[in-house]
């Protein structure tokens, strides 16, 4: 799919700023296996990098200019200066993740040079999937490259897409879309401790199949939901005394609110239910234990149900068609910040064939549209593809 991209970025390149790119550099979307609304209470997630990315073409240029071509989005083109202050647009348009990365790079004290880039993906966008962090980290590894800046670690290149992401095009997001697609690892999902920033790479069983449907539910409300979670989370924590719900465990959380207001109990117990269920499910998936993994999603859906109430009746009849399907073998379950969005489900290829018929069979959504099917490999985290040498090297 890379290759595909690579080949579209750089035929745009050529053709808009004439030569070829120095260097082509890649970062993925993901999707979350389990740990939902967990990383911004510092506790646990289980996402892994797909084979979907964002790739761009860059090429130093002598002055302060950045000019920016967005093949997906009508060959639109940005300008700037580096020099000059940067002001994202009202709307979440996409300059505004290109303009974030370089305000915070910038912000933290990295002296960029003038560059042409150009940009091309093929990660779904509005779909859950992480398509505007693969495309911050994108943007963040074409300047790593074109200067050498061994400091930016991919840790480091992903607080500072959170940066751009929090404070520049105002999104509130915690730390794990962008860690992942700084991060990822082939074959693996990756066990992240949204607190330390530790990861371990847990291997997919070699038969395991990922399967990605988006319900196509037209998301409303994604931003002022997502923030009053995090609000209730974070008056949760307050009310135990702790410093986020990630230190807290099910004894002291107990049976019942008490003085705590009944919603914000829900909410705390989603998300300290959650970190065990993405800890357990680790272990699962690296026993290759389908039976186990699909109980602890099921189990997570529910709580993202019932708990959090984060997910929509056409997301809860798609998980529940699926989950006929699977049985035990494996499992299903809402994935990303919820209200639409993507569900996905681990279980074998054979199984993962009969869902997608299943779905297409039985599945609408509100405005009557299919789902959207897609088998994912997990896919290394952002880096290089080519450089100018290599790309010679390899022509016929
Ligand atoms: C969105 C955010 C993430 C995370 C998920 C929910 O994807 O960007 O930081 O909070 O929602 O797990």
């Amino acid at each position: 799919m890379t290759t595909t991209l690579e080949q579209r970025v750089r035929r745009s390149f050529a053709e808009t700023f004439s030569g070829p790119p120095d260097l082509v550099v890649q970062a993925p979307g993901r999707v979350n296996l389990i740990g939902e609304h967990t990383d911004y209470n510092d506790g646990f997630v289980l996402p892994c990098a797909i084979n979907f990315a964002t790739v761009v073409g860059a090429r130093m240029r002598p002055d302060r200019l950045v000019r920016v071509l967005a093949v997906d989005q009508g060959g639109e083109l940005d300008e700037f200066l580096l020099d000059e202050p940067l002001l994202a647009r009202a709307d979440s348009h996409w300059s505004g993740y290109v303009r974030g990365m370089v305000w915070a790079l910038q912000g933290a004290g990295f002296r960029l040079c003038g560059a042409d880039l150009v940009i091309a993906g093929d990660v779904p966008q509005g779909a859950g999937l992480s398509s505007s962090a693969s495309l911050e980290l994108a943007i963040g590894q074409a300047f790593k490259q074109l200067l050498g800046l061994d400091a930016l670690t991919p840790a480091r290149l992903a607080l500072l897409a959170q940066k751009a992401e929090n404070e520049f095009v105002g999104c509130r997001c915690g730390i794990m879309d962008q860690m992942i697609s700084a991060c990822g690892v082939a074959q693996h999902a990756l066990l992240l401790d949204c607190r330390s920033l530790e990861t371990r790479a847990v291997p997919l069983p070699t038969d395991l199949a990922v399967l990605i449907i988006n319900s196509n539910v037209r998301r409303g409300l994604v931003d002022s939901e997502y923030n009053l979670r995090r609000e209730q989370c974070e008056a949760a924590a307050r009310h135990f005394g702790v410093k986020a719900l990630r230190d807290l465990d099910s004894a002291q959380l107990g049976s019942e609110p008490g003085t705590l207001d009944a919603l914000v109990w829900r909410r705390a117990r989603h998300v300290v239910s959650e970190n065990a269920r993405t800890l357990s499910a680790a272990e699962a998936l690296a026993a290759g234990d389908l039976n186990r993994l699909g109980v602890l999603m099921a189990a997570s859906h529910a709580s993202m149900r019932d708990d959090f109430e984060i997910t929509t009746p056409a997301i809860d009849q798609l998980v529940a068609l699926i989950a006929a399907v699977i049985g035990t073998q494996g499992g299903v379950r809402m994935t990303g910040g919820g209200f639409g969005g993507c569900v996905v489900a681990l279980t074998t290829a054979p199984l993962a064939a009969l869902a997608m018929q299943r779905v297409a069979e039985a599945y609408r959504s509100p405005d009557s549209l299919p789902g959207t099917a897609f088998l994912c490999r997990a896919a290394d985290g952002a880096g290089l593809l080519a450089t100018m040498s290599t790309a010679a090297e390899e022509a016929p």
